[in-house]
């Protein structure tokens, strides 16, 4: 009887053992893809209703997001724009596609991007009077990666309502602390804009006094994590400014979007 220490059994045990292994996890991962998607999907639509500050205990993400009307903005004229289906369109895919974006210069990419699509997303919530809420996807090198938010601004298309992250690889405890909440609420009610129109609203070194002069365009920053403090602050002027959103917002000021 051949022994259980042969090489061939050794060899046969591991083999087997390896091919049952791989089919288990791929099959795993193949299953569970359409629910990591689903969970993704869901997880981007919470992030832009914590922004709009519009999260309610007790009520689903679903629910919640029918009051959030989602649109395409031509960001070359700063207008609506219906050239695209919202519900195919992939933002994130269209920042490598030629035809769908355009390459910025080193003088325009404060923050990193390489790239900015021509069409953006937009979220806005309405109330009786026109808009009430809009949301704006917003995106930006930190010190590790790219960081992947929204910033939500009132009807003046100005005020702060709130700023969050759902995607970044930041560290844990230094970088990572944006999605701190205690963090992300001294953006409530910030502004962006001074009074000669240029995107004012930046993280600051250390705490921000706020009875100083201009501490409203001021938000504490991140301890030990000056460089992602400083992605944040270029991804609000690059996302807020001439080559993101501005023409936008103002044409949203003189009912011109
Ligand atoms: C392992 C490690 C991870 C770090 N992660 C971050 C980070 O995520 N964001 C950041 O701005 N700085 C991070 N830093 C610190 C930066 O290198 C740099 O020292 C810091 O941004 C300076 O900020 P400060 O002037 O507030 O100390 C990290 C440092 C180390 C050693």
């Amino acid at each position: 009887m051949a022994s259980n220490d042969s090489i061939k059994k050794t060899l046969t045990v591991a083999v087997t053992l390896c091919v049952v292994c791989s089919v288990i996890v791929s099959t795993a991962a193949v299953m569970l893809r359409p629910m990591q998607q689903e969970n993704k999907a869901l997880d981007f639509k919470r992030n832009i209703l914590i922004a709009a500050n519009l999260m309610e205990e007790g009520k689903s993400v679903d629910e919640l997001f029918e009051k959030v009307e989602t649109r395409l903005v031509d960001l070359r004229t700063g207008k609506f724009s219906d050239d695209l289906n919202t519900d195919s369109y992939d933002q994130r895919k269209a920042i490598k596609n030629p035809e769908l974006s355009q390459s910025l210069s080193a003088e325009d990419d404060v923050a990193g991007l390489s790239r900015r699509e021509n069409y953006a997303m937009v979220y806005i919530v309405r109330g009786g009077s026109g808009i009430e809420k809009i949301v704006l996807p917003i995106r930006g090198y930190g010190l590790w990666s790219t960081l992947w938010g929204f910033i939500a601004l009132e009807d003046d298309f100005n005020t702060v309502v709130g700023l969050g992250y759902y995607e970044h690889g930041e560290t844990p405890g230094l970088g990572g602390e944006v999605d701190n909440p205690k963090w992300k609420s001294i953006w409530e009610g910030k502004t962006v804009y001074n009074n000669q129109g240029d995107v004012a609203l930046a993280v600051v070194k250390g705490a921000v006094d706020p009875s100083s002069s201009g501490s409203e365009y001021k938000v504490d920053g991140l301890s030990g994590a000056t460089l992602t403090s400083d992605g944040v602050t270029n991804m609000i002027h690059f996302w807020l400014g001439e080559n993101g959103y501005a023409t936008f917002l103002e044409n949203l000021k003189n009912g011109e979007a």
